[in-house]
């Protein structure tokens, strides 16, 4: 792929009105983005491309493993939960990365994103490592400085530096060597206290994922609606994780949105609906327009699996060739495979039976029906980050073409993007604003639901376009002088800038078709 400029998407992101610093105006606040206008609408476009397609029509309609209808119920449940329940999933003792801090200059690290360069020849006694954050300004300077040391140098994972040799390390952008600390586990965990007295016993915490009220719900939804295992549950909601190194852009984020389904099946069955989820998940991705050479599908190694899927059909990752992972790639989504240890964990901790009946297995009896089995179900669940998705959006469709009127467009794909049309008088005399007026009119109330329908008659025509062209507008209608005489206008195609001719009559139901909107 070309290389696409990260700088470039951030600034266009910031000018259109898709992605703004949080606080700008007091200077920003690390770690937390705001969606402008623009934005706000393209995050809900996926998300209700997601809800669409997993809740109301999974799949498209298509067959479970055994030719099954899949039945997916939605849930909408509180980002604070009793503190038990993250006890329960293990957030408590076990969410946390390991974190160092630098005595000199007072920057903290996870530990595990740092990386040294050390001399190629593998002799390091008394030389120092140059540590260095990946895609920061200190990877450069710190190769300089290794380079000028030792010559040839390789690049090692600062975890994989033997604890005696640390004292040898020059963290970036310090002056002295050996100014690392041990490295702590940091919970990442947001603490918060209900109520007015605030003390220890009032502690709570804002979730740090969507799962865990889908999974402590589980025996109200079996109980009072119709789902029969196999079935799934789906919410879409945010999370909030205080990451030590937040970066990338909205890519590790501390407060984001989850789109995440628990499917619920039996243990015999998880290795089928585990690659039947999998691939449907990959092939969702790949419909919204990511190009094939920047998506990939990663199963997880054995020693990589979290402790919920050790003995289990396997995990995945949908992965995105970001500008700042490339050539490498960045999760987008994971889907695991989490045995039955949630609804075990939440069942033990909170001494309420969670153990679904299942009236179509177990023994034959003569009557011709099961005796049943109860057991706890096994979860497959594809876990999505809706921020992360907006964020592959806007970097696949980011396009750099300096013979175009806007020499960077945003290719969205029409099913996500938040304008959906545009229509322009040539000249705003003429009659021609008038009939334009009334086309607007007429896709607005028809499309308006779907996105923004904008009716501009300011400005050259060029200019026009280039302005949609930024914002990822995919079809833009223009009333000309021949309008009054033949009854059509143009119809501009962002992607390729050709413009044919089209009855005025036709326009409503041709975008209809374009759109997939009736
Ligand atoms: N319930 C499983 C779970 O939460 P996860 O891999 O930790 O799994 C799921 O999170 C998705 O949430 C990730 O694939 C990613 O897209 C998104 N995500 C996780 N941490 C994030 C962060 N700090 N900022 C933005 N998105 C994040």
């Amino acid at each position: 792929m070309t290389s696409k400029s990260m700088d470039k998407i951030m600034a266009l992101s910031k000018r259109r009105g898709f992605v703004y610093q949080a606080s700008e105006i007091y200077g920003g606040i690390n770690g937390f983005w705001d969606y402008g206008p623009l934005g706000a609408q393209l995050k809900k476009n996926l998300r209700e491309a997601w809800w669409q397609d997993m809740v109301m029509n999974p799949c498209g309609g298509a067959l479970g493993p055994s030719g099954e209808p899949v039945r997916i119920v939605p849930l909408d449940t509180c980002i604070i939960q009793h503190p038990k329940v993250w006890e329960a999933s293990g957030h408590i003792a076990g969410f946390s990365d390991p974190m160092v801090d630098c005595r000199e200059t007072k920057a903290r690290y996870r530990a595990d994103h740092l990386f040294v360069y050390a001399p190629q020849s593998g002799d390091r006694q008394g030389k120092p490592l140059f540590a260095y954050l990946p895609d920061s300004t200190s990877e450069q300077k710190q190769k300089k400085k290794a380079e000028k040391a030792f010559g040839e140098v390789v690049s090692v994972e600062l975890v994989k530096v033997a604890k005696e040799e640390w004292a040898s390390v020059l963290a970036p952008e310090a002056e002295k060597v050996g100014s690392l600390t041990e490295p702590r586990a940091f919970n990442l965990m947001f603490k918060t206290y209900i109520g007015a007295t605030a003390t220890e016993d009032d502690v709570a915490y804002l979730r740090p994922e969507t799962a865990q009220g889908m999974f402590v719900q589980f025996k109200n939804v079996v109980d009072t609606t119709r789902v029969k295992v196999p079935f799934g549950i789906a919410q879409t909601g945010k999370a909030f994780r205080n990451e030590v190194t937040p970066r990338n852009f909205t890519f590790r984020s501390r407060e984001f949105e989850q789109m995440e389904m628990e499917f619920f099946c039996h243990e015999s069955e998880a290795p089928q609906w585990y690659a039947f989820w999998r691939d449907a998940r990959m092939a969702w991705w790949k419909s919204l327009g990511l190009s094939g050479e920047n998506l990939q599908l990663r199963e997880h190694d054995k020693d990589e699996l979290a402790h919920y899927a050790k003995n289990g059909a396997g995990t995945s990752d949908v992965e995105y060739r970001f500008p700042f992972t490339a050539p490498g790639f960045g999760e987008l989504e994971g889907i695991a495979h989490r045995s039955n240890f949630d609804l075990r964990q939440h069942q033990t901790h909170s001494r309420t039976n969670l153990e679904y009946f299942d009236a179509s297995r177990g023994e034959l009896l003569p009557n011709g029906s099961h005796k049943g089995e109860k057991y706890l179900p096994h979860v497959i669940e594809p876990a999505a980050g809706l921020d992360r998705g907006v964020l592959a959006v806007l970097c696949e469709a980011f396009t750099e073409d300096a013979s175009r009127p806007s020499p960077e467009l945003m290719r969205i794909h029409p099913r996500l993007a938040p304008i959906k049309a545009a229509i322009f008088p040539l000249v705003n005399k003429e009659g021609m604003p008038e009939t334009s007026e009334k086309l607007y009119l007429e896709l607005f109330r028809r499309f308006g639901r779907a996105g923004f329908v904008e009716h501009d008659v300011k400005q050259a025509i060029g200019k026009r376009y280039a302005r949609m062209d930024e914002a990822g507008c995919p079809y833009c209608f223009t009333v000309d002088g021949e309008t009054a005489s033949s009854q059509s206008v143009t119809v501009r195609d962002r992607d390729t800038g050709a413009q044919e001719r089209l009855a005025i009559d036709r326009v409503s139901d041709w975008l209809s078709e374009k759109l997939g909107v009736v």
